[in-house]
């Protein structure tokens, strides 16, 4: 597959156009982001590792009958996905109480969510995603009030799938971040699902093996990552 310009950089993934006009090329770059992009540093391994993470979960979501855009790996940084007219917004389901939501709310860090609960950001990093509502999605034309609807109820049924994956590998789904987008008219799960959008814990010793390691300057973020794969049975060479 022949890779052309650049139709994006992110602040963690290059996107780049294909000979199809339905497909790209996600590229993950060692970069690594937080606070919006206040922090940034490279991390050796961490595109291999994410991108062959994503596909791995990508194909555990499609086997459950959610649509994403995820087609195959192209190498090991890279992958293809189907095009999709991207919604500049961030679904995000708390199994656990952790980070903004504690801030936010003065809830302590730990706490229980049942049920677990959902809220939207606006993907802005100028404004550092501001949580938005459904009304404010309708009102600005961000997406119809159907395609809202259909996110949050794939969000949900992500959150059963993986929520009992990670249980296998003895880890708590805290909480996790996905985007969507519309192919064809219809919605489907764009973007990635790695230990960079989620927060994930040991279920004994609640040691947090995601992003947060590099927020809080923990440590061995990229060997968490792959503790994590590794936990699923997923292997990185
Ligand atoms: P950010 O834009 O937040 O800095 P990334 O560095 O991860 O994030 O960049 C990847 C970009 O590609 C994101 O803006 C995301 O919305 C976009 N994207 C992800 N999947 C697709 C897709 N299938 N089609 C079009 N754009 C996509
Ligand atoms: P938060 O606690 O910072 O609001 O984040 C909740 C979850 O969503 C956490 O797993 C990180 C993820 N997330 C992102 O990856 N990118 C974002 O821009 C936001 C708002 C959240
Ligand atoms: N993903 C966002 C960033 O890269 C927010 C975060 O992870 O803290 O800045």
């Amino acid at each position: 597959m022949n890779k052309y310009d650049e139709l994006y950089r992110g602040k963690a993934k290059s996107v780049y156009f294909t000979d199809d006009p339905d497909l790209l090329i996600l590229h993950f770059r060692n970069d690594t982001s937080a606070f919006d992009g206040k922090k940034i540093e490279q991390l050796d391994r961490k595109g291999m590792v994410n991108n062959k993470f994503n596909g791995f979960i990508m194909e555990k979501l499609a086997a459950a009958g959610i649509p994403t855009h995820f087609e195959s790996l192209l190498s090991d940084e890279e992958s293809v996905v189907l095009k999709l007219e991207m919604i500049p917004v961030e679904c995000v389901v708390r199994n656990i109480a952790a980070g903004s939501i504690c801030k936010r709310l003065g809830v302590e860090e730990g706490i229980d969510l049942t049920p677990p609960t959902f809220e939207f950001f606006l993907k802005d990093d100028a404004r550092g995603d501001p949580m938005i509502n459904e009304y404010h999605i309708e009102s600005f034309g961000w997406a119809k009030p159907e395609h809202v609807a259909k996110m949050k109820e794939i969000t949900f049924a992500v959150n059963d799938v993986l929520k009992a994956l990670f249980l296998t590998g003895n880890m708590l789904l805290v909480d996790y971040k996905l985007e969507f987008g519309l192919h064809k008219g219809q919605v489907v799960l764009g973007d990635e699902f790695t230990p960079d959008g989620c927060r994930l814990w040991d279920v004994d010793t609640r040691e947090k093996l995601d992003k947060d390691r590099f927020r809080q300057g923990l440590g061995d973020v990229v060997e968490s990552y792959e503790l994590v794969g590794h936990r699923l049975g997923l292997n990185f060479d």
